[in-house]
């Protein structure tokens, strides 16, 4: 890898919130980087901070205190509008129940966030048909969201998210309503999509199972980043090496055995 600057920087940030009068932090000082085209998993247990920290690098809130910086442009500076219209162009979204809308085929879900960019509808035409064929569903364009199985429309869900050709794409536990057969499929898929078309991948998950598929793994718990492990054999972008297999999560698996379950960290 070159010296290339990160597409995200999390820039000693905290996040709290309030309940009633008393201060809640649920982000203690996170600062990160993930460098641009990298499949990053985030992973800690329930309420330890992974949707408030994937929303902050997202641009869906803003931090406490601390920058985010993504593709250059710091969005802890901006303004709730110039963070919506930064959002529609520069993030794609995966969800875990897919929020794709009942009444729209697949073709019409894939195709609404171009309506919110300037885009002639031949353009848009071009956009929809190329990303529905890569995640395999050049067949399925006038079925609804009912008409498909649960891994088809994590799918449909994907190729909205990609269909702006955003930065990043960020996926908070977007397998967890799948069984385990159709959350591996969705994550070949998503590993095919980062080789193919380059992009930077954010997955938060607390399944190890998951967490086993992205090449670099970062473990949150109480608010605080305690673990940062590149796992070698576990890639699939060009520019970070080949194949994938477990040891980050086993290893992760190890490190649960020992640890008493209520540790506090320091
Ligand atoms: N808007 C909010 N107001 C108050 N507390 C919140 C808010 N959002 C999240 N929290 C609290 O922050 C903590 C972390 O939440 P979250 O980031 O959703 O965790 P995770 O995604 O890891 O399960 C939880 O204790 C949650 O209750
Ligand atoms: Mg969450």
């Amino acid at each position: 890898m070159s010296n290339a600057p990160p597409i995200v920087l999390v820039d000693r940030c905290t996040k709290h919130y309030f309940r009633g009068s008393e201060r809640v932090e649920v982000l203690k000082s996170v600062h990160l980087e993930i460098a641009r085209g990298d499949f990053v998993g985030l992973i800690g247990p329930s309420g330890s901070g992974k949707t408030t920290l994937l929303n902050l690098i997202a641009g869906l809130d803003q931090p406490t205190t601390g920058r985010v910086v993504v593709n250059g442009v710091e969005i802890s500076a901006l303004t709730e509008s110039q963070l919506a219209l930064w959002r529609t162009n520069a993030v794609g979204f995966v969800f875990q129940f897919f929020n794709l809308i009942p009444v729209l085929t697949a073709y019409e879900n894939v195709e609404l966030p171009l309506l919110l960019l300037n885009m002639s509808r031949r353009r848009r035409r071009e956009q929809v048909m190329n990303i529905l064929e890569l995640v395999g569903l050049g067949h399925r364009l006038d079925h609804r969201p009912g008409q498909l199985s649960g891994g088809e429309q994590q799918r449909v869900g994907i190729a909205r998210a990609l269909v702006t050709d955003p930065a990043l794409v960020v996926a908070d536990e977007p397998t967890g309503d799948l069984d385990s057969r159709k959350s591996q499929e969705i994550l070949d898929l998503l590993q095919e999509l980062q080789v193919r078309l380059q992009k930077t991948i954010l997955l938060v998950t607390h399944d190890l199972a998951v967490a086993a598929r992205v090449r670099r793994l970062l473990r949150i718990q109480d608010g605080q980043l305690i673990d940062d492990t590149e796992n070698p054999e576990s890639t699939s972008h060009p520019l970070f090496g080949s194949r994938n297999v477990s040891s980050a999560a086993r290893r992760l698996e190890e490190q649960e055995r020992v640890k008493p379950s209520n540790a506090a960290g320091a």
